[in-house]
């Protein structure tokens, strides 16, 4: 009980509190200025039309002073909720001293090091911060790969999202991104990712995870299957916006053994399913399996700051001083943010609070699954949840509109989500690691009020 007060405090308790529909005056005049200053490729402020002011723990103030239950998290950057006190307090410490030493080694930028090893798996001993974002790490860890085996191919996943960078974005599936500016980095080529719910085999559904390392293994193994043996394979520990696709832990484990018989260097992407989010502290910890090479961000940062790290196996630490260089390779602030946030995570058992939260979440979800005619699967492990939309459930019809529709509903009553998945129509929730379980409950049941509306053709 005394653990959930320290939750309770960081957020604002009376959350969600709607005082004029958003984009409310104030939100539209800077929202008008995005619109006729910035790029027409913004994104978020459209589908969620505000501007915010500040932020509380899993809670969120717009200009309008409208009060919102933040269940997106900055597309899950925010595990620790925004404005942590004592993530905050280290930030505020670090910034009057030093910011920025390229990969000059600081006592801040050591102890970022230390407590991240102590996160990790004992196999990844050596770490590498390249650029700020979870694309840079990704193209860094599949440089390493490709030097390191002398060879050019990535195997990757439909379904799969691993940045907007040049490699990174050949690595993504999404035809949105990659679509209609001409070629993408060569040497790439796609598998299916075990989708139960929309079984791609054909086969028993409970057949999906092993049919997925099956048909892995075929195209490595048939001389004929158009795959040459790649450097690396890359997957992520859950995939994230590819629809909150959960793998059965046999998964993981036959990968990793695929990638060991064939001597291929596996990558896993824990930039969206790492640090806490699905109930351990990385999502392959479920399958008791040890990636080669793991990707860190988002949650990285403490509260927002941008950084990026890859985590990777001793034998792999062949590359030479300055093969890949960058002017932000660990920014102080992020450091000694990010330090202070894992330290706080591992003290106050946020990963196994997010389990038993989203235990209690996906109860509810199933129920709103079972009731409705219009939710095709929820599904969800720790914090990262999602609820599927269809237009009739035999047919599994993709009902992206009501996907959207949840999500503009949702946040003119005061709850903040997105929408991803293969057909754009998964409902995604990503609250912060430290969201109370009645802010959860609250949002949760905002959101079923919501799909119950559109059921009912009350809400366009
Ligand atoms: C699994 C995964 N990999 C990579 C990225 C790219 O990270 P960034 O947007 O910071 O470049 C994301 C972002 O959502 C992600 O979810």
């Amino acid at each position: 009980m005394e653990e959930e007060k320290i939750f309770a405090e960081l957020s604002i308790k009376d959350a969600p509190d709607i005082k004029v529909v958003p984009p409310g005056p104030a939100s539209k005049k800077i929202l008008d200025y995005q619109n006729k200053n910035e790029s027409s490729a913004v994104s978020y402020s459209k589908g969620m039309p505000m501007a915010l002011k500040s932020g509380k723990g899993a809670t969120l103030v717009d200009e309008d002073d409208n009060i919102y239950i933040d269940m997106f998290g900055g597309a899950g950057v925010m595990a620790l909720g925004h404005s942590h006190p004592v993530v905050l307090e280290a930030a505020h410490k670090q910034i009057d001293k030093i910011t920025h030493t390229l990969d000059i080694p600081t006592s801040t930028r050591q102890e970022m090091v230390s407590v991240m090893k102590s996160i990790l798996p004992n196999e990844l001993s050596r770490i590498f911060f390249g650029g700020p974002t979870g694309s840079d790490a990704v193209e860094q860890a599949v440089k390493l790969a490709k030097f390191y085996t002398g060879r050019n191919g990535i195997i990757a996943f439909e379904g799969a999202y691993h940045g907007m960078t040049g490699v990174s974005l050949a690595l993504t599936t999404d035809s949105a991104h990659r679509d209609g500016i001409g070629e993408l980095v060569p040497g790439v080529q796609f598998v299916p990712y075990p989708y139960v719910y929309r079984n791609p085999f054909g086969c028993p559904d409970e057949k999906v995870n092993e049919q997925a390392a099956d048909n892995l293994e075929r195209v490595l193994k048939d001389t004929h299957s158009g795959y040459s043996k790649p450097a690396a394979i890359i997957l992520e520990g859950v995939q994230g916006e590819g629809g909150t696709i959960i793998p059965d832990p046999i998964f993981l484990q036959r990968v990793r053994t695929i990638c060991d018989k064939h001597d291929i260097i596996m990558i896993v992407d824990e930039i969206q399913s790492g640090l806490g989010r699905t109930g351990k502290m990385f999502a392959f910890e479920h399958a008791g399996i040890v990636p080669d090479i793991v990707t860190i961000s988002k949650a990285l940062g403490g509260v927002g700051f941008p950084i990026s790290a890859i985590a990777y196996r001793e034998k792999f630490d062949k590359w030479p001083a300055g093969k890949t260089i960058g002017t932000f390779r660990g920014n102080m602030i992020a450091f000694a943010a990010g330090a202070a946030g894992l330290k706080w995570m591992v003290e106050n058992k946020v990963p196994e609070r997010a389990l038993e939260l989203g235990n209690k979440a996906m109860k509810v979800l199933k129920e709103i699954e079972r009731e409705s005619s219009i939710v095709g699967e929820a599904r969800g492990i720790g914090l990262m949840l999602a609820i599927e939309m269809v237009k009739d459930k035999k047919t599994k019809e993709p009902a992206s509109d009501y996907a959207k529709m949840i999500r503009k509903y949702a946040h003119q009553r005061g709850v903040m989500i997105e929408v991803g998945g293969h057909h754009n129509n998964v409902a995604r929730l990503l609250p912060p690691l430290v969201i109370t379980e009645e802010l959860l409950m609250k949002g949760i049941e905002i959101i079923k009020g919501v799909i119950k509306d559109i059921e009912e053709g009350k809400v366009k």
